[in-house]
């Protein structure tokens, strides 16, 4: 096991990483909620629930550590990003206020980034905030999502238009969830990691490089709390997004387009694969990023079983997508280029600049 803290002002929290017992994730839950909880609330990705045992067990553990009297119920998400409407907070919220909580409950979120998201979001407006905590079950979840305190639901008009910052009181990475998780969702996870190593930690280059599509279950621990750790850094330096906590956008300007471009039949992390290596050739052709970096870059990541063909995918309609990204200032984007392994710079680049660059004519 292993705890990475991330340290806030006023609400810092732990990150737990490593294989638990329900038992013992229960214990860790309750005593970041100390003895004053009316009542437990586990939001659950309704396929995480059907999938995994692990999620009943939990419940009941967490009931069989509750005080009699005190309830702990469990209420089924849809499964992934159909969680993150607005019709489905009104629903858990609903929920939430027909079974009587109260200002001193607690909501526990289980499954993905999405369920994550939900259950964070429920929880920064339910009763105007309760207290939340995360049990992430993907891999891009334990290392971004749960981490940093965003959370937010979706528009029809885009993703994450909806939201609140609101920090959780504990996570818990327990690696037995990812047993079930789709190898496809593993390695598109592995992309984030990759990124910590690019922008802060070229330690996690070398583990990636050395243990390829095996990185995960070579060391699972030390991979994730690596990356945990990179980004609890950089978000304790900048809670609110004021700066540096950009650097996390790595890969995302161009990631997020070709993400939305592609119907969301990419996952987020196989875009952010291709949107780095896309980065790291831009950077090269700027002369702030080495060849020789790039080229590393790009093998790295066909190393995970990541796409990195992007090339080819960087059409007009992905190109006109780069425009719509909120990182967008004015005509020009704020762009973050790697320029040695664990080092970043910011450049603040022209879009029409940006696209002719990254689609010579
Ligand atoms: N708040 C943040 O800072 C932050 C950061 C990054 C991403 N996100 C959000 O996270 C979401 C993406 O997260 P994600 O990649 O975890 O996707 P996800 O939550 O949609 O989960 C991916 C899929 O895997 C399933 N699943 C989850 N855990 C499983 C398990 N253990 N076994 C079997 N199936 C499982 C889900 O039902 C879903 O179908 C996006 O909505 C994104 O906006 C938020
Ligand atoms: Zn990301």
């Amino acid at each position: 096991m292993i705890t990475v803290p991330v340290p806030l002002p006023d609400r810092g929290y732990e990150v737990r990483i490593g294989r638990f017992e329900p038992a013992a994730v229960a214990a860790t839950l309750l005593e970041a909620m100390g003895g004053s909880v009316s009542g437990v609330a586990v939001l659950v990705d309704g396929t995480v629930a059907a999938r995994s045992p692990r999620v009943a067990r939990l419940v009941a553990a967490l009931g069989a550590g509750l005080p009699p009297g005190v309830p702990v119920r469990q209420y089924d998400l849809p499964g992934g990003e159909a969680s993150k409407t607005l019709a489905e907070i009104a629903r858990t919220t609903e929920w939430l206020a027909e079974n009587g909580y109260d200002r001193r409950a607690a909501i526990v979120g289980v499954g993905g980034g999405a369920a994550g998201d939900h259950a964070g979001f429920a929880a920064a407006v339910y009763l105007r905030g309760v207290r939340f905590a995360l049990c992430p079950t993907t891999l891009l979840a334990m290392v971004d999502a749960s981490v940093g305190g965003k959370t937010a639901v979706d528009l029809p008009a885009g993703k994450n238009l909806v939201g609140a910052f609101h920090q959780p009181i504990a996570v818990v990475a327990d690696l037995g969830f990812l047993e079930t998780l789709p190898r496809r969702e593993q390695v598109a996870g592995l992309a984030e990691v990759a990124k910590c190593g690019f922008i802060a930690d070229p330690s996690l280059l070398d583990a990636l490089e050395t243990g390829g599509a095996r990185a995960l279950e070579l060391a699972p621990e030390p991979l994730i709390a690596a990356a945990v750790r990179v980004k609890a850094e950089v978000v304790a330096g900048d809670e609110r997004e004021a700066g540096r906590r950009a650097v996390l956008n790595f890969g995302h300007t161009v990631g997020h387009a070709l993400e939305a471009a592609s119907g969301y039949d990419l996952l987020h992390g196989e875009a952010v694969s291709l949107g780095m290596v896309a980065a790291l050739s831009l950077g090269t052709s700027y002369g702030v990023t080495p060849a020789a970096l790039r080229d590393r870059g790009r093998a790295l990541l066909a190393g995970l079983g990541l796409p990195v063909d992007v090339e080819r995918r960087l059409t007009t309609e992905v190109l006109g997508r780069i425009d719509v990204d909120k990182k967008r200032r004015g005509s020009s984007v704020r762009f973050v280029f790697c320029t040695a392994p664990g080092a970043t710079r910011f450049q603040e680049i022209p879009l029409d600049e940006l696209r002719t660059r990254l689609q010579p004519p």
